[in-house]
């Protein structure tokens, strides 16, 4: 009988997934394994939920969004029992391996069943905020400011049209990455990151600027970017399983809104796209990522590579210590603020005459 390789996919969905899915059952297929899915991320697990993968199956994924395997922010080591029950159903399935597919989160956890229960696992790493740090990209994330930059172009004529400052809210949780993209991508005139706090002065004084020249502004603001300190406490304080804040509740696209039009006295709208950036068919560039990723995770279980995690660094995939990916999160980094100056600050702008 062939090994048994269990795939599961945690955390918020993000297009990709489905390709990584098939690039691992194909893979392992090819080297003699056949797999299984374990549906809703690790709450699967618990439950003792699996379905049937194979090459039929998948054939078709390499272009679907969302994860056939269904997800859930479920943390098996929030009740102890669970994570027994995680042990007792990985037996029960005869799994020879666990292919985990996820952000920190769920790399963390599976980092934690490697070490503290030698659980034969691999990583592959997803997720629309490239907050990972052993990877150089993560899938989801190009479709995501695809998507995101499409919408502020969008903006774009509506605000021209109407002679409006318009601000675009994006995802990326506590990494100002996928707005920083939009923004750069789009020729937005000011983003708002959560890396860099947002100078008032230095905001509003840029926007005065370039809308006085075409009675238009585009701001890009990542839905944790920082305006107000004192604000913060009446922003969201529900926390999920692992301990994150909700960011859904906090609105800083409106509140950044309301604050432009008061300084400004400019009519102002904000829009926020939220969930709609993860979804749809993955680019090109994330269908190729995560085929490749997939495609690593059962070549490191063949190889019994376990507690290690499949990595894009600069054009090769590699296999990386899952505790690498688990650790720290990528921020946006010292180095892209002098691209922000480039292109954001209101140095360098004359108001015309
Ligand atoms: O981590 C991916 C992400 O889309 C973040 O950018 C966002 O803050 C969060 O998930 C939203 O989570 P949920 O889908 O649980 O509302």
């Amino acid at each position: 009988m062939a090994k048994r390789i269990g795939i599961l996919t945690g955390g918020g969905d993000c297009p990709g997934l489905n390709p990584a899915i098939r690039g691992c059952v194909y893979a392992a297929g090819k080297l003699g394994y056949e797999c299984v899915g374990i549906l809703d991320g690790w709450k699967g697990l618990i439950e003792g939920m699996i379905t049937a993968l194979d090459r039929e199956i998948t054939e078709y994924f390499v272009m679907k969004g969302g994860t056939h395997l269904g997800t859930s922010r479920t943390n098996p080591y929030k009740k102890e029992e669970n994570v027994k029950k995680c042990l007792d159903n990985f037996k029960k399935f005869e799994l020879y391996a666990l292919v985990t597919m996820g952000g920190e989160d769920t790399l963390g956890v599976a980092a934690r069943f490697h070490k503290e229960h030698n659980l034969p696992v691999v990583g592959v790493p997803k997720t629309m905020d490239n907050d990972l740090s052993a990877t150089d990209y993560t899938f989801g994330f190009d479709t995501s400011v695809t998507v995101a930059v499409d919408a502020a172009e969008r903006l774009i004529d509506t605000g021209r049209s109407h002679h409006r400052v318009m601000v675009l809210e994006v995802m990326g949780r506590h990494a100002g990455w996928v707005a920083l993209f939009t923004a750069l991508a789009s020729g937005a005139d000011y983003v708002c990151i959560p890396e860099k706090k947002i100078s008032p002065a230095e905001m509003i004084d840029k926007i005065k600027k370039v809308y006085e020249r075409k009675k238009f502004a585009l701001v890009v603001a990542s839905e944790s970017a920082g305006l107000h300190p004192e604000h913060e406490e009446e922003f969201g304080k529900e926390m999920d399983q692992f301990g994150h804040v909700i960011l859904k509740e906090r609105g800083i696209g409106e509140k950044l809104a309301g604050f432009i039009e008061k300084e400004t006295g400019i009519e102002t709208r904000a829009a926020v796209i939220g969930h709609i950036q993860r979804g749809g068919e993955p680019t090109l560039f994330d269908r190729i990522l995560s085929t490749r990723v997939g495609v690593k995770a059962a070549e490191l279980v063949h190889e019994g590579k376990f507690g290690m995690m499949a990595a894009l660094i600069g054009n090769e995939i590699k296999g990386v210590p899952l505790d690498k990916a688990a650790g720290e999160l990528k921020t946006v980094s010292k180095e892209w603020f002098d691209l922000m100056e480039i292109f954001f600050s209101s140095g360098g702008i004359t108001m015309p005459q």
